[in-house]
């Protein structure tokens, strides 16, 4: 079996984050979004790995290369325009070849064993497995339908309720989905749609099977799905503290501090928290749950909670910031003495706020 692991798109939810950088980097507890998707595939036994590029690849190939450090092969694959995850496939098509696969969206989080969907999809023999879970606004995603436990229906984002099990961004296919997608029309939204392929798939005959999500799943299209899976994340974390926690500096719960961070005396930090290298929390500045901050990162007199911040920014100011994302090398400062009522940032890349 090979994987095809999608990072193209424009990501046009995610502005201003996604006008200098990819939304499949943009980092979940610290680690880049992507990398859940190539674990996951990786842990199914799979050896070679398809990526599809959009237009936005920075950092993608400097972080994966040629998969060799991971011990898989990494085959780059070039979508210039984001006409659907149908076309991703269809011009994936050489590197695919005759074997089954596993097609990922790179923006979705999954809380689900990849080898037992993996050996579920191989001794059904089915020419399609979907994955799905219960959501409760099923109009934004795709949506299957079940009767007697078999699929009988599946539509792209309903118009209206046909059911609340959505289309997960993970579907296991084989070759004898090429000419199906050929067949297909560009969407309302000049999208080859997937749901429709499988379809017709399901129109023609063939065998569609699903699998319902036991753990959870997250689509991160917004900033609030980001915060999210952020907090889903956060919740599995081990404490591992590498850098130094001063004396008089309060740390509870899971936390995760990495090397040549420190923890001022008098700064508080309330777990889950992930602290990346570098970094550093000043005297009466505190880390609330569910935070992940980058590397080399200065929280100085701030309060923080439920929040993202990259790598390089520095906030120094005596204000509460909640549920915000804060893109790299950005500044947010101010030299009132008071604290305020709470703030809620999406802060791009290089960003200068003062209060
Ligand atoms: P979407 O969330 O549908 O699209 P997007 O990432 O461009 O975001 P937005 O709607 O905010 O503009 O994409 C789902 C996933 O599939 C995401 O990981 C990107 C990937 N994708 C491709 O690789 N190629 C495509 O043609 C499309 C539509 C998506």
């Amino acid at each position: 079996m090979k994987g095809l692991l999608l990072a193209g798109g424009h990501g046009t939810r995610l502005r201003p984050l996604t006008y200098t950088g990819n939304k499949h980097m943009l980092p979940i507890a610290n680690k880049p979004m992507l990398m859940y998707g190539f674990e996951h595939l990786r842990s199914a036994g799979i050896k070679e790995i398809g990526i599809v590029l959009g237009p936005l690849q920075e950092g993608i190939i400097d972080s994966f290369g040629d998969g060799s450090k991971f011990n898989v092969r990494i085959t780059y694959i070039e979508q210039p325009d984001p006409r659907g995850i149908a076309h991703a496939v269809l011009i994936s098509k050489k590197f695919l070849s005759d074997d089954s696969f596993a097609v990922y969206l790179g923006d979705n989080l999954l809380k689900e064993s990849m080898p037992k969907l993996a050996k579920e999809f191989q001794d059904s023999g089915a020419d399609a497995m979907v994955v799905v879970s219960k959501v409760k606004d099923p109009s934004r995603f795709g949506v299957v339908k079940i009767q007697d436990e078999k699929i009988v229906k599946l539509v792209e984002k309903p118009k209206q309720f046909l059911s609340d099990l959505a289309l997960t961004g993970v579907y296991f296919l084989r070759p004898s989905i090429f000419p199906v997608i050929e067949t297909l029309k560009p969407s309302w939204r000049n999208e080859l749609e997937i749901t429709e392929a499988i379809q017709s798939i399901l129109e023609k005959g063939g065998k569609v099977t699903y699998h319902t999500v036991s753990g959870w799943w997250k689509d991160t299209g917004r900033p609030e799905d980001i915060l999210e899976a952020n907090q889903l994340v956060l919740n599995d974390l081990k404490t591992s503290i590498k850098g130094n926690v001063e004396d008089g500096a309060s740390v509870y719960g899971s936390v995760e501090i990495a090397e040549g961070t420190v923890i001022r005396r008098g700064a508080s930090i309330r777990g889950p928290v992930a602290i990346g290298e570098g970094s550093e929390i000043g005297d009466e500045a505190s880390v609330g749950p569910f935070s992940s901050i980058g590397s080399r990162v200065k929280i100085l007199g701030a309060e923080i909670e439920n929040s993202i911040v990259l790598d390089g920014t520095t906030i120094s100011c005596k204000e509460r910031i909640m549920d915000s994302i804060i893109g790299k090398n950005s500044k947010i400062v101010s030299n009132l003495n008071n604290r305020s009522a709470v703030r809620r940032f999406v802060l791009g890349e290089s960003s200068f706020v003062s209060l």
